[in-house]
């Protein structure tokens, strides 16, 4: 089973992923959050240095542009290409209002002959290998066949599927009904993702989907970083290895130059995800959350760690139906 780690934007950025990597090498692969390149295909500074593959040594990583503009893909693709990436992946799944209305993310998936004409343009002219990353649907996920016949016709090095309509968000039941469809006689590797947060859900993917080799892991890895080497049959997370973990997240990010007060804010970003491993914590997590300085904040997670109950088995459920 080849498991990947899904992108994440605010959360698995170029220093979470080398720590990640260093902790936890069980993940075969990366995506990186999506970049938004522009009409000619520029893109941040910032978002350029997190791709640099010295940001990323030892990890392995795929890109992902967000762009319903075949020129702007292009030229993004080139550029990542000149970087020496072999591959790119299309994210045409983000739920963002800003993002949809602007037929970005999942709004690509609302015009299938759009949709098309896009992939004919990157696929006559790419110059690396091109997977795409794709919701079921954009009102429903009854649109999902019609947008596989598209898919259908391009050689993708990969179909990730986020087994959801553009309206079930994070939150709706995966359809793995619909997702079904992709698997059948798939011209290329087909990828589940979508709520696998434990080895018993993997187990119970694995029933339904015997051919199926391929499930990217989101919100479960944040929550638990242990859970590809768990889903891999490795030993369970470890309250000191966590702790190890999170110190090493902060140290990198203050070393990156980091101020402070963003170091905590992205920590904290973490913390919503991790801090489902510590039931019923809420008063250690309350400190945590209103820290407003480095010291306060190192003294909450130290309470947290001594203090709080801990559960490696234990399963992200934030913002679920
Ligand atoms: C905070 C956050 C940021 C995300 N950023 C991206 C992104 O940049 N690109 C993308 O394709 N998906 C993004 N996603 C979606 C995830 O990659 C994944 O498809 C989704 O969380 C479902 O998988 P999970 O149930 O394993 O978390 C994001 C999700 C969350 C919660």
């Amino acid at each position: 089973m080849l498991l990947s780690f899904a992108p994440m934007e605010g959360v698995t950025n170029a220093e979470y992923r080398r720590v990640h990597r260093r902790f936890f090498p069980e993940a075969d692969r990366y995506y990186a959050p999506f970049i938004a390149p522009d009409a000619g295909g520029r893109f941040k500074r910032s978002h350029l240095n997190a791709l640099l593959p010295e940001a990323n040594e030892g990890v392995t990583l795929v890109p992902q542009i967000l762009a319903n503009n075949a020129e702007a893909f292009l030229g993004a693709a080139e550029t990542l290409a000149e970087l020496g990436y072999t591959e790119v992946n299309l994210n045409a799944g983000c739920p963002s209002g800003t993002v949809v209305s602007k037929h970005k993310g999942a709004g690509m998936l609302g015009d299938a002959a759009e949709l098309d004409a896009f992939l004919k343009e990157v696929f006559r002219r790419t110059p690396v290998a091109v997977s795409v990353k794709t919701r079921l649907g954009l009102h429903s996920t009854a649109d999902f066949p019609t947008l596989l016949a598209v898919y259908r016709r391009y050689p993708l090095s990969e179909l990730i599927v986020h087994a959801r309509d553009r309206e079930g968000m994070y939150q709706s039941k995966p359809d793995r009904a619909a997702f079904a469809a992709a698997l059948e006689d798939a011209p290329w590797p087909v990828c589940y993702n979508g709520n696998v947060f434990t080895a018993g859900d993997l187990a119970s993917l694995r029933r339904d989907f015997p051919a199926l080799d391929r499930v990217m892991l989101g919100r479960g890895a944040v929550t638990n970083p242990a859970l590809f080497r768990v889903l891999s049959g490795g030993e369970p997370l470890r309250r000191e290895e966590l702790r190890a973990f999170h110190d090493a997240l902060l140290d990198e990010a203050l070393q990156g130059g980091l101020p402070p007060v963003y170091a905590l804010a992205r920590m904290k970003e973490i913390w919503y995800y991790m801090i489902w491993l510590f039931p019923d914590s809420a008063k250690l997590c309350k400190a945590l959350n209103k820290s407003r300085d480095l010291s306060a904040y190192r003294d909450a997670v130290s309470a947290l760690f001594a203090q709080a109950a801990f559960d490696p088995a234990a399963r992200f459920q934030g913002s679920l139906a």
